[in-house]
């Protein structure tokens, strides 16, 4: 038990209220791969010892006052509560248990962590899979932090495996790397006005008449935020991301080939669901992005203290990128695949320097403060059900980390909660980049979802060396 002060309320920012609300209700899945079979004996200390103190979030619920603003309130954490050891049929084959690793990622990916104790879980799955000894998933509400901090949290538990007195570094620290990432400093980036009008215009628009056409991977089902939702991932080499890279030169980054190749993987799957018409659909991606300055993570100290200003929490926006449209001409799909790699580097240079970030921002707080959390949270809600599918990105560390003597060979994670029925996460990890996505069950094919993504990296792959 860890006791605090019995009436700490600290006032839930109001991302943290919109990302738990009558509309939405959103959290982040941090899968951990063991490379050793996992001892669950010293998990309890080890969650006292060094993850309940990196924020006072961890061990607090969220309340709402008599006014009707949610509150964080510190409360005493019975650490055993928070661990889930599932039992699977033993003796079965790795291959089996990948299958079980899905489905239970799947099943918990649709539940809701109880709200009267703090908003975070731990699975410990002591069976091995294809990539792992044993895995650890952690499931934490979206509203005690971004994708960033929660990262950055887990990572501040982590240790180098070659040398654990060494920092991580991660690949936006080293230069040579430096835009791999999407997220961008973008206070210091003084955009031209005019650019930046017709984005927000366009933000603005497309969230408040416009919705995305029905297709493949949009089913528009009204109820979508409460349909059950399967779970998969694929992995690629971050070499073979880079001989693309290198054979397309002109400034091309890791982070457009990759979106690039998911972009034209949707585009596939499209095609081979059905009808040409949906390859010429609206279609739009919203490319959550990371607003912090930031270069790599701080360790979460750091992130607190920076003289008055907490960039800890939760800091994305969302924009809006069309997804470029198959041309009629099948033969063309294969001469120019790499299209869809310039489409994805000129959108994103033009959201990544425009205003339209922190103007989006803004329309949210003018919508918080005149009519209140739920209905921003509706707006949010809104503008993520008329888009088609989410992508967003967070970097891992270059070098093999352990968790409580754990190597871990794989690092990822997931978005659950959104109501879209795709919703994709990419994550770099030593040598690997790992794409996941949850997709809405019984609508979207998720095997043949998977194979799409793994073509197009053929296609472009080939394409980028002829
Ligand atoms: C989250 O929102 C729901 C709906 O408003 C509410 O019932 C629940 O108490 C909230 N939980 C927290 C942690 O505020
Ligand atoms: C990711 O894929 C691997 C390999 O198929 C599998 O073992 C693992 O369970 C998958 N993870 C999730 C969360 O589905
Ligand atoms: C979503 O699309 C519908 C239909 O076009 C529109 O009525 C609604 O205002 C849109 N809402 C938002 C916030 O995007």
């Amino acid at each position: 038990m860890v006791r605090f002060e019995e009436e700490s309320l600290t006032p839930a920012s109001p991302t943290a209220q919109y990302l738990n609300s009558t509309a939405l209700n959103v959290c982040v899945i941090a899968v951990l791969e063991s490379q050793i079979p996992i001892d669950d004996s010293r998990a309890v200390p080890l969650l006292r010892t060094l993850f309940l103190p990196l924020n006072p979030r961890f061990s607090s619920i969220m309340i709402e006052d008599n006014r009707g603003n949610k509150q964080w309130k510190q409360v005493e954490v019975d650490i055993k509560e928070h661990i889930i050891v599932p039992t699977f049929p033993s003796d079965m084959s790795l291959e089996s248990y990948d299958q079980y690793v899905e489905d239970y990622v799947s099943r918990i990916a649709g539940e809701h962590l109880p709200q009267n104790r703090p908003l975070w879980d731990l699975h410990i799955i002591k069976y091995p899979t294809t990539n792992s000894a044993g895995t650890f998933v952690f499931k934490l509400h979206h509203s005690l932090g971004d994708g960033y901090s929660l990262m950055g949290a887990l990572l501040s538990c982590a240790q180098r495996v070659d040398d654990p007195s060494l920092p991580l570094t991660f690949p936006s620290s080293k230069k040579a790397l430096k835009k791999d990432s999407i997220f961008r400093r973008f206070s210091q980036i003084v955009s031209p006005i005019f650019k930046s009008v017709p984005d927000f215009g366009w933000s603005v628009l497309k969230s408040t008449m416009m919705k995305d056409d029905e297709t493949p991977i949009r089913s528009g089902d009204e109820q979508l935020k409460f349909r059950p939702r399967t779970i998969s991932n694929v992995s690629f080499s971050v070499s073979t991301i880079k001989q693309v890279q290198q054979k397309l030169g002109h400034g091309v980054s890791v982070n457009d080939v990759l979106v690039g190749l998911i972009f034209l993987g949707i585009r596939l799957y499209m095609k081979e669901m059905e009808s040409e018409s949906s390859s010429k659909a609206e279609s739009t991606a919203l490319v959550l992005l990371n607003t912090r300055n930031v270069r790599a993570y701080k360790s979460v100290n750091e992130m607190v203290d920076t003289k008055g200003k907490t960039p800890w929490g939760n800091r994305f926006a969302f924009l809006h990128i069309p997804i470029p449209k198959l041309s009629d001409d099948d033969r063309k799909v294969i001469s120019e695949p790499l299209e869809f790699v310039w489409e994805a580097k000129k959108m994103i240079e033009r959201t990544r320097y425009s205003l339209a970030v922190p103007l989006t921002g803004m329309l949210l707080d003018v919508v918080n403060k005149l009519r209140g959390a739920e209905v921003a949270a509706r707006y949010v809600h809104d503008t993520v059900k008329n888009s088609s599918a989410s992508i967003s990105n967070v970097v891992g560390p270059i070098e093999q980390v352990s968790v409580g003597n754990h190597p871990l060979k794989g690092l990822y994670f997931l978005h659950v909660g959104f109501p879209e029925s795709l919703t994709i996460t990419i994550m770099s990890y030593i040598e690997n980049i790992r794409v996941a996505f949850g997709v809405e069950s019984g609508f979207i094919d998720v095997h043949k979802f998977k194979s799409c993504i793994q073509k197009s990296l053929q296609i472009i792959l080939k394409a980028a060396s002829d």
